[in-house]
């Protein structure tokens, strides 16, 4: 192996003070949130950034397999709060007495007082069936569509905008939404 010369490269400089405590200050204060969501709708040149954070996440042999479905239709919305409560009582179930009274009082989503719903998806057969690097772990598409979403939830802190994370929906019931959503 030789070194290539490196001259046409611009050095990555660091950020200026300022700039980097921003940075620090986003991921430091980045909350989940699921229950303080204000009903005023979002700018879309807002959204168009946050989603552009979300898309310039690494991924994977540069698959990204992400998909952002913004859910704004009040009817599905109800659906995926529906789904959610399904899921919510299967858990809830595997606990007994005082622990699932605890559980029953914990707020696990926002689905329906957020203004707007954003599903992602991840797609493992992006980039066809051979995809750099996920050869001997498949997972690595899913970490790369988890790399999005956090992107997409710093921004969201920057911007001043509360996030949640919902992930009790089951599998099943999504790929019934799926029809949906086309
Ligand atoms: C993969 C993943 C799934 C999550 N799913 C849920 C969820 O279904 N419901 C919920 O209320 N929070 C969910 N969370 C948020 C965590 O509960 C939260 O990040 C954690 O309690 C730490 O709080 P913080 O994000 O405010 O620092 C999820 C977080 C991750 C990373």
């Amino acid at each position: 192996m030789h070194d290539e010369p490196n001259d046409h490269l611009v050095r990555a400089g660091a950020f200026s003070v300022e700039e980097r405590e921003a940075v620090y200050r986003a991921i430091r204060t980045r909350r989940d949130v699921r229950d303080q969501f204000l009903p005023d709708p979002l700018p879309e040149d807002l959204i168009a950034r946050l989603l552009d954070a979300a898309h310039s996440a690494p991924s994977v042999g540069f698959m990204q397999p992400w998909n952002f479905l913004l859910v704004r239709d009040a009817a599905r919305r109800e659906a995926v709060w529906r789904a959610f409560a399904r899921a919510n009582e299967e858990a809830a179930a595997l606990f007994d007495g005082e622990q699932r009274e605890t559980y029953m009082r914990l707020k696990l989503e926002g689905i329906r007082k957020a203004p707007l719903g954003i599903c992602v998806t991840c797609d493992p057969t992006r980039g066809g069936p051979v995809v750099l690097g996920r050869t001997h772990n498949p997972r690595m598409d899913s970490y790369s569509t988890v790399c999005a979403v956090q992107n997409l939830w710093l921004a969201a802190r920057a911007e001043g905008v509360g996030v949640g994370w919902s992930i009790f929906i089951r599998t099943m019931c999504c790929a019934a939404f799926r029809p949906m959503w086309k």
